[in-house]
Parts: C-alpha cells; structure tokens; sequence
C-alpha cells in the first residue's frame, strides 16, 4: 500500500536521503524543513531521481509550524500514514560545561520535537487507526557517551517515550512506533555538531580539557582505522527505515548496522526488538 509521509529535516543527511528512498518507492513523501531556503539540495536529488517530494516548512521548536504542516497535509491527502521525527542535532559540551540556554536547546531539538510532532499527528492516526511513528534515536540514546551526556539523554528520553507509547498505541489504536538507532552515519551531523560546541567561543579551556583531547583523538584514530565499518551512508540507514516501515510487526527498537549491534550489544542482547519487555508491560498492565 502506498502510505502518506511526514519527514522531519530534510535540508541534509538521513532525512533527505529517507525522503528520496520512499518517493522512489511509490509514497506520497512531505519532506520539511526548518529553513526552505535550504530546498535545493533536496529538489535537486529529487530531479535527479525522477520522483516528486513535496515540500514544507516544519521547525520542531516550532508548535505553529508543526501544526501547519500536519493540517496542510491531512487536507490534501485526507491521512498520514507515516511519521518520520529524523530532526536533531549533536552537542558535545558536558554539564558543567553547557550554558542554560544550550541544555534548552539540545534538548528541545532532540526530545521535545519528538513529542510535539507526535503529538500533532496522533489525532488522525487515531482517526484512521492506523499508523507508524519511526524515531531516529542513536545508538547514544541506549548507551552514554562521554561528553554527549546532554545528546545521549535526549535521545534516551525518545526511547523512553517511544517504549511508553508502544504500549498503548498499537495495541488500541493500531499505530506502531519503533526507534530507529544508527551508530555513526556520514552525514553534516559531525560538522554541525562541531559549529554548535566549538562556536565562535572554541572549547572552554577547563580540567576537562585534555580528556575531551584525548577523547577526540580516540574517535578520530578508530574512524580512520574503520571508517567503512564506524560510519554508514545515510542511504543505508534509509533503507531500514523503509524495512522498518513494510515490517507488518515492526520493532520497538532496531540498530542500524553491525556495528551498532556490537557496540550496544550488553545492553540489547535479552531483547534486541523491545517486543519482549513491551509484552511484558502489557501483560502486567492492560492485559
Ligand atoms: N550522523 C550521525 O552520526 C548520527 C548518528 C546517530 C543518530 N543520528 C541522528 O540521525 C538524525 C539525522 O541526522 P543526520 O546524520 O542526517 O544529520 P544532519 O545532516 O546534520 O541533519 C540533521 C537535520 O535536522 C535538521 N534540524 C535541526 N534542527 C531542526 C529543527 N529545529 N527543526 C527541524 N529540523 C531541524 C537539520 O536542519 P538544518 O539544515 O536547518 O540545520 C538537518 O536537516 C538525527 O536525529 C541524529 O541525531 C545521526
């Protein structure tokens, strides 16, 4: 069946490449982004392949914004079949490190849009009941990582929220939600993640500085000894998004690569889906 789609940022990476994926495969794909002056790439991508995206502006910090586009969706195509809550951003400063305003913000972009997109889709999800809400977590929202603490709990609260709503949702309304958790993916991400935390202030000179140093180093020296292997293009990661979303019983929660799989592996190893403990609440809850 050919399904109405809602992408969040478009402008680059994982959700430009998702876009074009599904428009390949027939669905009706509103791809957004926060600033349309950033359309190109993504119309240019689209020429290239012979498909049509529609596009729209949609900032997750933005509830006005989100609602437009929902509503502007649901009047031209009567439903929405897919939510795809891909916005986000990395921040590699630590607590004591991050301003007020940045730990607002880190966390807004990453978790509250979650749920403000969410929320704005589910009354006619509910109305056709029928749907999918596909979260773009991490890795780094099951297992911490140093300096990404502000990141990773956001992306740890997604699946926190994810896992709440997956006991409800598919079970009375028909709408699935899974967390789709790459591990790295070559994408702006890193670069714009660097602007964010080194700014125009640089990284604060403190007691942290030359763990940070030899954090970086660290990850620098492991890319370049497997960059193959660490980081994956967009378009894989957009493929099983695509896997996710034909899975008639999708998962809760999915990595992206064998990567991923190892490096959360302590973590996923009893219940790699989350269909298990999501059974198990409901049996002790609703059943
Ligand atoms: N790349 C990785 O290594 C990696 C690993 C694990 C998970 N992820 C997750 O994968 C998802 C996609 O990231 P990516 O790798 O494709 O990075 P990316 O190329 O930096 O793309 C991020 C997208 O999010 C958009 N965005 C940022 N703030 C937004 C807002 N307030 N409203 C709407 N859109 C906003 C950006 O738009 P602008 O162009 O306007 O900034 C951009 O389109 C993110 O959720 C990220 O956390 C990435």
């Amino acid at each position: 069946m050919k399904k109405v789609i809602l992408v969040t940022g478009t402008s680059t990476g994982l959700g430009l490449k998702a876009s074009i994926l599904l428009a390949q495969e027939g669905h009706t794909v509103y791809a957004t982004m926060r600033n349309l002056a950033k359309k190109d790439l993504l119309l240019k991508e689209a020429q290239d392949n012979g498909v049509l995206i529609n596009l729209l502006r949609l900032d997750v910090q933005d509830t006005e914004s989100i609602k437009e586009a929902v509503a502007t969706i649901i009047e031209k195509e009567d439903r929405l079949d897919v939510l795809i809550n891909n916005a986000g951003a990395g921040f590699a400063r630590n607590t004591e490190q991050a301003t007020e305003e940045e730990l607002q913000w880190v966390t807004d972009v990453n978790y509250h849009g979650v749920v403000r997109c969410t929320n704005a889709v589910l009354p006619q999800m509910r109305k056709q009941k029928s749907g999918h809400i596909i979260n773009v977590t991490s890795v780094g929202g099951l297992v911490g990582q140093p300096f990404n603490e502000l990141y990773c709990a956001a992306k740890f609260a997604v699946e926190g929220y994810t896992e709440s709503l997956a006991v409800i949702l598919p079970k009375y309304f028909g709408i699935n939600l899974t967390c789709v958790e790459p591990g790295g993916i070559s994408t702006e991400f890193f670069n714009s993640a660097a602007k964010v935390t080194f700014g125009e202030t640089g990284m604060p000179d403190d007691e942290y500085t030359p763990i940070f140093q030899a954090y970086l180093s660290g990850i620098q020296a492991r890319a370049a000894a497997s960059k193959e292997t660490t980081f994956q293009a967009p378009e894989e990661v957009a493929q099983v998004i695509l896997n996710v979303m034909n899975d008639n019983d999708p998962p809760v929660r999915i990595r992206t690569s064998a990567w991923g799989e190892n490096f959360c592996q302590f973590k996923i190893t009893a219940d790699p889906d989350g269909k298990k403990q999501r059974d198990q609440v409901i049996a002790q809850n609703l059943d």
